[in-house]
């Protein structure tokens, strides 16, 4: 029987490797509008905005521009689809699972061209579109699938004569604010949870990367979720953005984005109706290397964790501190992966970096290294973007970082790792931990005593021990301090996304 890698159980190879997925050239882009009640909706102002390859500079095409006409318009779908009596609402729990499972099913049918159309979009490398972001889809969805009918209340005793039980209920509408670096994931993240829950969704994905939320929109009608049940409004940030958040019918809300963003989120929150908020917002995360680590697996990882996705990840490894007697070594090693580090066209299969997703952010990375080489910090490799290529940078190091230094404070969002030494366990816990960030942290060491102080010590939601970037649709994900607010991911998820009712029924006789 042949398992999953393609080799078969007697320990013979398959005859030949499975082929690599190809992406789709000159794939048409058909789902371009406003997504409410299952329909295609044309915005109200009579406004379009572009959405450009990354990559050539060019324009895919026009997408519908939403404001907050078209967000009134989608929460009143939404709360119509909510009400009890809806179809929503009458679907027993199962039937629920079953339509997000459905929904896995059409993602894997058509996982080609989400994979394509990511790329075009961001700019990522396809394979990676493929493999790893609509992998992560695919089993969030699946994942969420499984809980649709295990959402269940306690019984509580209590020292009355009474029965005392809860019942986990769905919010109402969220709201789901999402960013460009993970586009469909990141959005599936809020997505399955909301609906295995009950609730129903308008969806503001970001305007640098609105096309394959809106294609999922395309998903979610031919799949038969009820009209209303998911809403997808592309715009601008200020103003569709701003609607979702300040919505006084959206009952909860989830962001994935800036800190400074991810403050006016919960500040818009607070004003309207107090609405429920997750946040999940930036990193500076620390990746610990101890002197008795596997060094090969240490430089893979720490290479991996900040060039990944073009550095533009909130789990990004942008602080590597290194123990002193393996400090030059691990630099070494480090220069010599990233100098090999393929950069170039995302749908190249040997290409492992991409351009940055817009010009702002390329500004912001370039000046970031500027003030790197100003501060003192030694630039061992790249440094500048690559000649006459748009959006490329080149993969950077940086060692002799020093904990004050703009690149060692700041969140830099692009291919720049920075490298920090250290001597002893106490001190890097007290820098690792000095830092109003708290999303993730990483340790490598072949000590199981250094491994779990670490763990126990370091301010972050995440630790991961001798691995990178494992992060799993069962497993919570979130930040400690600004990182940001509550949990996505694996069961903790659903409390995001229920109310709790207690139901108190008195009895007449006391129970014998
Ligand atoms: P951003 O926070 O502006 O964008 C994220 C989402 O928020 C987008 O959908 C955007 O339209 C929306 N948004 C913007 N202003 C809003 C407002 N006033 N009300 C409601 N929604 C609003 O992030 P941006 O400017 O694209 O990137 C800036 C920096 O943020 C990056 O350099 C990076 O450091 C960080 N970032 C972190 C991400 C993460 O995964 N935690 C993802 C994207 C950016
Ligand atoms: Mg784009």
């Amino acid at each position: 029987m042949a398992t999953s890698n393609g080799a078969v159980e007697n320990g013979q190879p398959d005859k030949k490797p499975p082929a690599l997925p190809r992406p789709i050239r000159n794939l048409e882009v058909k789902f371009t509008k406003i997504f409410i009640n299952n329909e295609w909706h044309e915005s109200k102002s009579g406004k379009k905005f572009a959405t450009y390859n990354p990559s050539t500079l060019e324009k895919i095409c026009d997408v519908e521009e939403g404001d907050k006409a078209d967000v009134d318009k989608a929460v009143e779908a939404a709360q119509a689809a909510f009400l009890r009596g809806s179809p929503w609402r009458r679907l027993d729990a199962l039937s629920r699972g079953r339509l997000l499972h459905q929904l896995a099913d059409l993602v894997e049918r058509d996982r080609t061209i989400l994979a394509t159309l990511e790329t075009m979009d961001t700019g990522k490398p396809f394979l990676h579109a493929f493999f790893i972001d609509l992998e992560g889809c695919i089993k969030t969805l699946r994942y969420f699938a499984g809980w649709a009918d295990k959402i269940q209340g306690r019984t509580i005793p209590t020292d009355d004569n009474v029965v005392c039980f809860t019942r986990h209920e769905p919010i109402g509408v969220c709201g789901a604010i999402t960013p460009w670096n993970f586009p469909l994931l990141l959005l599936t993240w809020k997505l399955a949870p909301a609906l295995c829950c009950g609730n129903t969704v308008v969806v503001k994905p970001a305007e640098q990367t609105p096309l394959t939320a809106l294609y999922l929109g395309s998903l979610i009608k031919e799949v038969g979720f009820p009209p209303g049940v998911v809403n997808i409004v592309p715009g601008f940030g200020p103003t569709a953005g701003r609607a979702v958040s300040s919505h006084p019918q959206i009952r909860k809300i989830a962001f994935t984005g800036s800190t400074e963003v991810g403050k006016l989120v919960k500040e818009a929150a607070s004003r309207s109706n107090l609405k429920r908020v997750t946040l999940e917002l930036g990193g500076k995360n620390p990746c610990i290397v101890c002197a008795d680590a596997d060094l090969d697996l240490a430089v893979e990882c720490a290479h991996q964790g900040v060039f990944f996705n073009q550095g533009q990840c909130c789990t990004a490894a942008s602080r590597v501190f290194v123990e002193e007697p393996v400090y030059a070594e691990f630099i070494r090693r480090s220069v010599e992966h990233a100098q090999k580090r393929p950069v170039g066209d995302p749908f190249d299969v040997r290409t492992e970096q991409g351009p940055q997703i817009d010009q702002k952010q390329f500004d912001k990375i370039l000046d970031l290294i500027e003030s790197g080489k100003k501060e003192g910090a030694k630039l061992e490799c790249g440094g500048s973007a690559m000649e006459d290529r748009g959006l490329f940078i080149k993969p950077t190091v940086f060692s002799e970082v020093t904990d004050t230094m703009r690149i060692a404070k700041e969140e830099i969002f692009g291919p720049v790792q920075s490298i920090l030494k250290f001597k002893t366990l106490e001190e890097v816990i007290k820098r690792a931990n000095s830092l109003e960030y708290g999303l993730t942290a990483a340790v490598f060491t072949k000590s199981l005593d250094k491994a779990l102080k670490l763990a126990s010590a370091l301010e972050s939601g995440t630790v991961w021990i001798n691995c990178y970037n494992a992060i799993y649709a069962q497993a919570p994900f979130g930040g400690f301090k600004m990182s940001g607010n509550g949990r996505e991911l694996g069961e903790y998820a659903l409390a995001e996304y229920t109310e709790v009712k207690t139901v108190t029924i008195k009895l007449e006789d006391k129970n014998p």
